[in-house]
């Protein structure tokens, strides 16, 4: 993966560039110091993520004990380019056997109702996470049906079992997806583009307090990961160094 910023990612007209872990953690952060329960016995779903790619699921599932979750639910979308082949989420670990039984493309769910310490060394780490998906019991992973699309029954079903939305969204979609946000009622926290503040759908909610700009710096570019062999400008590249 290499590192582009955020307006080339647009430029680049596809939606796949992937947040990066640091991002998450201080926006999320930043609503704990307001309220270290916010998330307390509530559903998260990330309904664009991959989860061997997504540093959502990373980063929730490594806090979910911390953050007191009820639940973690995350879904991806097949036509994704990195739909399984972005192994490192649990592929870096060499102790761990090689992603045995998952269908080469599919669109995925995994469900986590609990973290806790499997292999006995003491720690919780994302060792626990693999092995508690492969025995399946108290955290599921299974095929979706469909595609993974955040529009599809199948997903909606999951949101409407969900308390809070996190994610970045495609860029190309953001407007259908913040819609559905508001149509069903859902909180949520996720990224989009500044630029998405003038839409005719978008400021509207901002004027009427319905949506808030987030904790990260409204004038900070943040940096993502796209997948090799993407097109970055030169001065992208320099600043994303
Ligand atoms: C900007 S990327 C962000 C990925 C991930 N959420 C992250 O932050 O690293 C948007 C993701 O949404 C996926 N996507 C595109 N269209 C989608 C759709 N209709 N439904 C669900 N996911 C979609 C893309 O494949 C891509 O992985």
């Amino acid at each position: 993966m290499a590192n582009k910023n955020l307006t080339s990612a647009k430029k680049a007209k596809n939606d796949e560039f992937y947040t990066q872990f640091g991002d998450i953690q201080k926006e999320i952060e930043a609503y704990l110091e307001y309220n270290p329960d916010v998330f307390r016995n509530k559903v998260v779903y990330c309904n664009c993520d991959d989860p061997y790619e997504s540093n959502f699921f990373r980063y929730f599932v490594l806090n979910f004990n911390k953050l007191g979750l009820k639940q973690l639910i995350t879904t991806s979308y097949k036509p994704s380019p990195v739909a399984n082949t972005q192994l490192g989420l649990f592929g870096d670990d060499k102790s761990l056997a090689k992603s045995k039984g998952r269908p080469k493309v599919t669109a995925n769910k995994f469900i986590i109702n609990e973290a806790h310490d499997m292999d006995g060394d003491g720690e919780f780490d994302l060792k626990d996470v693999a092995k508690q998906l492969k025995a399946n019991k108290q955290n599921k992973w299974t095929p979706l049906e469909g595609d993974g699309d955040f529009r599809s029954d199948e997903c909606i079903d999951i949101l409407k079992q969900s308390d809070i939305v996190i994610t970045n969204p495609p860029f190309s979609l953001f407007r259908p997806y913040v819609k559905q946000l508001f149509d069903y009622n859902k909180q949520f926290v996720i990224i989009g583009s500044m630029n998405a503040i003038t839409c005719k759908e978008i400021f509207p909610l901002i004027r009427a307090n319905r949506l808030w700009l987030g904790a990260t710096g409204n004038g900070s570019d943040m940096v993502f990961a796209v997948p090799n062999g993407s097109e970055i400008a030169d001065r992208d590249r320099q600043k994303a160094a």
